[in-house]
């Protein structure tokens, strides 16, 4: 299983790898430097605008607060008393004023902290503890005076006045000293009605500062990611670029290589046919030789002219009978052709003798088998046909020679062609009788089945002389070598 996942694996991985090199290369670095771009650009501004809202809401919080804690030291029952600026010279006033004082000398980012109060759905000023005067140089009062309208009341300041819920203003307002934003807080009397807020205006130069640095900071990472992008970009189409090139030069390699392959392939064929062309000269060429032979032999021995070819084709006639293949019939051709080749070696006064032969003229005789297997054993091509020049004189009852061996001792080539060397001589002419009939020669030949012939086969031969009967007189036309 761990073998699988693992083959799995690599194929995927493989897989993989060939659709990444497959794309074309400025376009796979394209998509990569843009993905890595946008991914870049969308993280970025995600977190400029997650830090503006936490800015945002902390400078909210902080004015919210203040403005709360400056309301508690508001005294609410007597702060509904004050409706004439002309109060603002009594000490009731002073008092009123100076705990709101406190708070804005204690404060270096408050700039302003007052009381407001709503009347006719306008804002009138109520507490302020800014001095008197033009202070800040803008050519207006610094201080408002009881019952001065408060020009554009933003809403958060009217919300806080018509609900009593503390609140803050939710942009910014800048103005040439700095940038501001204010907090309101209700001002509740002993029965927890709400009388009129605590406005406070917080220098807000901090957090816009902190602003500008954030967007200094995103728009530096946005930079930084182009030039990742484009850092990328490049790397990655160099790395297509040189992986297609890798690519092509294992193909051109793999087509190298087949082509050899092909070459190797070819020459290998033409090695073939002309070993295949020298081996079918070299067997026309034995066959021509053998022939030779055998013509030399028939030439020398007129007595047996023609019998080579005739027990050649009989002999193959038995071997096609008991099933053999063409190898097996070729040997058998090249041994019946062959079988008293070693006459050859049998001096003119016993071989061509008009009359029977003596004793001693027939061990001479004997010998032609012997004679056979000397002329014929230095020849590696021969060797399979020898046993017919060897063992055809051979009895199933091993009165035969050379050897005397008996039943199935003797090779099946020699068991057989012994049949047919006794049939052709038989029904052949000679000096000392004429030829038998067919009829007495089948006769002779069934009356030795066990003694000369291997009994087994003789009925087979019978069967055989019979079928080829109509066409054996024609083999003594026949070429001895196919
Ligand atoms: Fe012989
Ligand atoms: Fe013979």
């Amino acid at each position: 299983m761990d073998k699988f996942l693992s083959t799995t694996y690599k194929l995927r991985r493989r897989r993989f790898k060939q659709r990444v090199t497959s794309v074309a290369p400025y376009k796979a670095a394209l998509l990569a430097g843009f993905v890595l771009l946008v991914a870049s650009c969308v993280s970025s501004l995600a977190l400029y605008y997650s830090s503006l809202s936490a800015a945002y809401d902390g400078m909210r919080a902080e004015l919210r607060h203040t403005a709360a804690m400056a309301a508690t030291v508001v005294d609410a029952d007597r702060h509904k008393d004050f409706i004439l600026p002309a109060q603002e010279s009594t000490p009731e006033y002073r008092r009123a004023i100076a705990p709101l004082q406190a708070m804005l000398i204690a404060s270096s980012d408050m700039k302003f902290i007052y009381t407001c109060v709503l009347r006719n759905n306008k804002v009138f000023f109520v507490l302020d503890p800014t001095p008197a005067g033009d202070a800040d140089g803008d050519g207006v009062d610094d201080k408002s005076h009881i019952m001065e309208e408060y020009p554009e009341a933003p809403p958060p300041m009217l919300r806080a006045l018509r609900t009593g819920i503390v609140g803050a203003d939710t942009k910014v307002y800048p103005d040439r000293w700095g940038s501001f934003m204010s907090g309101y807080a209700p001002i509740r009397d002993s029965h927890g009605h709400c009388v009129g807020i605590v406005g406070v205006d917080m220098n807000a130069t901090q957090y816009t500062d902190n602003l500008s640095h954030l967007r200094r900071a995103v728009w530096a990472g946005l930079g930084v990611a182009l030039l990742m992008s484009l850092a990328v970009t490049i790397c990655v189409y160099t790395y297509q670029r040189n992986a297609l090139i890798a690519g092509a030069e294992r193909l051109a390699s793999a087509e190298a290589l087949r082509k050899a392959h092909e070459e190797l392939r070819q020459t290998n064929n033409e090695l073939e046919e002309r070993v295949s062309l020298r081996t079918a000269e070299l067997l026309v060429a034995y066959n021509a030789t053998i022939e030779g032979w055998s013509r030399a032999l028939e030439m020398r021995d007129h007595e047996t002219e023609g019998h080579c070819r005739r027990v050649t084709e009989l002999t193959l006639r038995m071997g096609q009978a008991l099933g053999m293949g063409e190898d097996q019939l070729n040997t058998l051709r090249h041994g019946a052709l062959l079988h008293d080749i070693g006459k050859m070696g049998i001096p003119d006064e016993i071989l061509l003798k008009p009359g029977a032969l003596t004793e001693a003229e027939w061990v001479v005789m004997r010998l032609h088998p012997e004679y056979a297997v000397q002329m014929l054993q230095p020849i590696e091509f021969l060797e399979p046909a020898l046993d017919i020049p060897r063992y055809h004189h051979e009895k199933w009852d091993g009165t035969g020679y050379p050897r005397g061996l008996s039943g199935e001792e003797i090779p099946l080539a020699a068991r057989l062609f012994a049949f047919v060397d006794v049939w052709d001589a038989l029904r052949s002419d000679r000096p000392y009788r004429r030829a038998w009939a067919h009829d007495r020669v089948c006769a002779h030949i069934r009356g030795l089945a066990g003694t000369h012939f291997d009994p087994t086969l003789t009925e087979i031969f019978l069967r055989v002389v019979e079928e080829t009967q109509d066409e054996s007189e024609g083999w003594d036309d026949l070429p001895l070598a196919a």
